[in-house]
């Protein structure tokens, strides 16, 4: 990782973590999705949002293809590009992490090693390396933004799965397989997933406040 000039110092606030594990009932942690185009990240992210947030939970989506509408829309789809797209990623989904939200981020990040770089960002306890699969043919036939088309007919370079490669966790943290389940079904697999770590019951809310 870049470090700064040694004349740029970090300056530590009066809040702990803890403080906003306690306001917010839960615990900080990224959802990191990876996976093919087409293999249901953004659908599952935005559902689990919507989950959580209807629960109380404070949470956010850091989307590929949003993101590249700004923070990274100077970058492409070249090696180098992506794995910068990714560390600037892990690093907003590090300070919302920090800030005391549940991040959910949306992203290919094709590469291993670019993920461990993610993992080492946001912190090995907070991320969650989430593999979404469904066979290539599957996402190619689902194509939601005729992208697969595009990148056979050789309108897109370097496009995922077709013209780039994928390289597959090894040994995700959790894995959604969304060719064989529904999107509901993937989305409470997360949920549980999440529950059993990081999120406080209402009971436990409760009793946390009336301890105060
Ligand atoms: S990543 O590889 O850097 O992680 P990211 O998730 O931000 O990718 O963006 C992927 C989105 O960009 C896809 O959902 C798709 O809509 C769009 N896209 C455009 N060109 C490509 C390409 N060559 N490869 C993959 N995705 C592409």
């Amino acid at each position: 990782m870049q470090e700064p000039p040694h004349f740029v110092q970090r300056f530590h606030g009066n809040i702990a973590v803890q403080d906003r594990i306690r306001m917010f009932g839960q615990k900080p942690a990224t959802i990191w999705l990876t996976g093919l185009s087409g293999a249901g990240k953004s659908t599952l992210a935005f559902a689990l949002e919507e989950q959580l947030i209807g629960l109380g939970h404070a949470c956010y989506v850091l989307d590929g293809d949003n993101i590249r509408h700004g923070l990274a829309s100077d970058l492409g789809f070249e090696r180098h590009d992506r794995r910068e797209n990714i560390r600037r990623v892990a690093h907003v989904a590090q300070l919302m992490n920090d800030a005391g939200l549940i991040v959910i981020a949306a992203l290919i990040s094709p590469i291993r090693e670019d993920r461990a770089m993610a993992r080492a960002i946001i912190g090995p306890d907070r991320f969650v390396e989430t593999y979404v699969s469904a066979p290539l043919a599957t996402c190619a036939s689902r194509d939601p933004k005729g992208l697969y088309a595009k990148a056979k007919s050789g309108e897109i370079s370097s496009f995922t799965g077709v013209s780039a490669p994928y390289e597959a966790p090894t040994d995700p943290d959790l894995h959604v397989d969304t060719g064989t389940l529904s999107p509901a079904e993937s989305v409470a697999q997360i949920f549980h997933f999440l529950r059993e770590k990081c999120l406080e019951t209402s009971a436990q809310r409760s009793a946390q406040t009336a301890g105060d």
